[in-house]
């Protein structure tokens, strides 16, 4: 009896220790290898050379990343957001690369129809291969003191764009696969925020997890035509996170954006970068009591960073 429980502990042991090891292989594959493969070929193959892709709040941060990497790709580009002279510099700087780009100026705070059909129009006679929901704004602070004409800013920008954009434009990703016989990909922009509970910036996370909980079952739905991510970044040093510079878990837009590129078409959740994913690992092991301190302070140092910039 002794001696078959001590069999069964090792073989128990022996599962354990193989089940461990495919863990950190896999990641390793999915953060260290990916990432550093060249990532051109197999997109413009995979979804369509000379496709065209739409990104939200493209004239800055991750967005512009994404933008400059896939124009790179020789992808043509719709380009998303609120200023008009950021846009046409960008557009200028990515049509010397010989690819076509068009610009909206809109407002995405204002979710009526009139703003979804402005953008729906600009991509009506194109083969539209990609769409990447990338703009969103945060906040932190306690709930309480969160002002509550940016509260459904919040709303609006992160939960109600993502939705309503991803509604409007899936039609024409499914044209793409149809027209063309190439994938279509959706890639929507979440955050480690999401992913678990955060005090100090709670109402940010729940529109990134609201994100997250409508991307998922879409690779699922619409998995013989489409590529779909769930992206979650932790810090990139952008106007958004005020006040950093890359540095040890803060990192570029550009590292983030190459790394999400290399996982679309091959995972449906990702956090990009490997040190995005390291730090969501150790986040996970942590007590949630210790969690819950960190996250909270850290937030509401960054809040008083915000404050300071909009004083
Ligand atoms: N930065 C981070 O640490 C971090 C971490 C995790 C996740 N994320 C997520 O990554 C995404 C990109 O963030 P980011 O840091 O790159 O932000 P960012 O540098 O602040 O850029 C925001 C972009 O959105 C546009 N935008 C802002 N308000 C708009 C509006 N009302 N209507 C239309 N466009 C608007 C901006 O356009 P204009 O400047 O031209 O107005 C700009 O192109 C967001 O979804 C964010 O939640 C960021």
């Amino acid at each position: 009896m002794m001696l078959n429980a001590l069999f069964l502990l090792q073989v128990l042991g022996v599962i354990s220790l193989i089940a461990a090891a495919v863990t950190v292989v896999r990641w390793q594959w999915q953060y260290l290898w990916l990432p550093h493969q060249i990532q051109g070929p197999r997109l413009a193959k995979r979804y369509g050379r000379g496709s065209w892709v739409l990104i939200t709040g493209a004239s800055d941060g991750l967005g512009k990343a994404f933008a400059q990497e896939l124009a790179q790709y020789g992808f043509n580009l719709i380009l998303v957001s609120r200023t008009q002279a950021k846009l046409s510099r960008l557009q200028a700087e990515l049509g010397d690369l010989g690819i076509q780009v068009r610009t909206v100026c809109a407002d995405l705070s204002d979710t009526s129809e009139h703003t979804y059909s402005r953008i729906a129009d600009v991509a009506r006679d194109i083969d539209l291969s990609i769409v990447i929901n990338c703009v969103g704004v945060t906040i932190h602070r306690r709930y309480a003191e969160v002002p509550s004409d940016t509260l459904r800013h919040l709303i609006s920008m992160n939960v109600s764009t993502t939705a309503i954009v991803t509604h409007t434009m899936l039609p024409l990703l499914l044209h793409h696969t149809t027209a063309t016989g190439n994938r279509g990909a959706l890639l929507n922009v979440g955050s480690i925020v999401g992913r678990f509970y955060w005090p100090g910036t709670q109402l940010y996370g729940a529109c990134k997890a609201f994100i997250d909980h409508l991307t998922v079952p879409l690779a699922y739905e619409y998995r013989e035509q489409l590529d779909v991510l769930s992206f979650q970044p932790t810090v990139m040093a952008t106007a958004m996170a005020t006040g950093t510079e890359p540095a040890a878990i803060t990192i570029t837009p550009q590292m983030a954006a190459h790394a999400a590129l290399s996982h679309i078409g091959r995972y449906v959740t990702s956090h990009g970068h490997w040190r995005h994913a390291l730090a969501a690992a150790l986040f996970s092991v942590l007590p949630s009591s210790i969690r819950n301190r960190i996250f909270l302070s850290t937030a509401l140092k960054m809040g008083e960073a915000e404050r300071a910039k909009d004083a």
